[in-house]
């Protein structure tokens, strides 16, 4: 059987998102069976983690697994030892590997190697799980993803990314500013646009976060500077200046506009003080719905899997 593994959001289709989605909701509401029961999971960190480490640690207990968390000081992968190896060493004792890495190409290299599924828990490409729990949240506020507009202003980053792949993928209009140099990758915006062709939603690029908001459903924003990029801080500091979501950007959405970001924010840059407790803001929830969605993800990436 060929290892299915979740490196992208694209690594599923937009009627799976949809699927695993509904899974949650009905894992939240305190059905969870015990699907993992006798399975264990390694979950690998190469970058600092909170609301990935957790949820995941907590995902795999209440699905019967055991979960062996391996931190950045651990394990060097690729300097104390070479990602296949690690792979080929790890799945001979574990059948999943969730793994946060620095490079994307690391956990290419780990898919290769390994022969349980491997599954992306933020790499600088992308962070899947994020948008999909953050899909979870959208639909459980607005009641349905098909025809509504995300606005994502700020770094065309990982979670820019991953975002705008399961924008395209569902149906969601994705709007995104960013300022000159710090546009969303071609790539994935290539990527994207073949899935909208066939989902019907629509991509728009521009650099006016005004713009970019104006009556969308959903306000989206994320850190200047990413793990891995603190030597650049001062220097996107500047370029990003004029991209805050405050309540006076928030204001330019629909009434009743979601406000959503990944955490951990940096109050004051990319988000005014205070605006995490404002009335539109559901990032507490976003952060809940981690749990559920990793829950549902891990039953439909695992719990039919049996390792060699
Ligand atoms: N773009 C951020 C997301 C953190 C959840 C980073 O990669 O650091």
């Amino acid at each position: 059987m060929e290892i299915r593994h979740f490196l992208s959001v694209s690594d599923l289709g937009g009627e799976e998102i949809k699927q695993v989605i509904k899974q949650a909701l009905v894992m939240k509401r305190g059905d969870t069976p015990r699907l993992l029961a006798g399975k264990a999971l390694a979950l690998l960190f190469e970058k600092p983690s909170l609301r990935t480490k957790v949820s995941f640690d907590i995902a795999v207990q209440q699905l019967g697994g055991h979960p062996v968390y391996l931190s950045p000081a651990e394990v060097g992968v690729g300097k104390r030892e070479s990602a296949s190896d690690v792979a080929r060493v790890l799945c001979r004792y574990v059948d999943g590997i969730v793994a946060r890495t620095f490079s994307h190409r690391t956990l290419l290299a780990l898919a290769e190697y390994s022969s349980v599924p491997v599954i992306n828990a933020l790499s600088d490409l992308e962070h899947p799980c994020q948008a999909l729990a953050d899909f979870l949240t959208i639909y459980e506020k607005k009641g349905r993803l098909s025809g509504l507009t995300l606005a994502f202003v700020g770094d065309g980053n990982n979670v820019a990314n991953s975002l705008l792949l399961a924008a395209s993928l569902t149906g969601v209009n994705f709007h995104i500013a960013s300022p000159p140099g710090y546009e969303i990758k071609k790539e994935i915006l290539g990527q994207g646009r073949e899935f909208a062709a066939s989902s019907g939603s629509e991509i728009c690029l521009t650099g006016e976060p005004g713009e970019a908001v104006k009556d969308v459903d959903v306000v989206y924003t994320d850190v200047w500077t990413s793990m891995g990029q603190e030597a650049e801080a001062e220097k996107r500091r500047l370029a990003f200046s004029g991209y805050q979501v405050n309540e006076k950007l928030l204001s330019l959405a629909k009434e009743g506009a979601l406000f959503m970001h990944p955490l951990p924010a940096h109050h004051g840059e990319e988000v005014s003080p205070g605006l995490l407790d404002n009335p539109q803001s559901v990032v507490f929830d976003q952060a809940e719905n981690r749990l559920h969605l990793q829950k549902a993800l891990l039953a439909k990436m695992l719990a039919s899997s049996n390792r060699e």
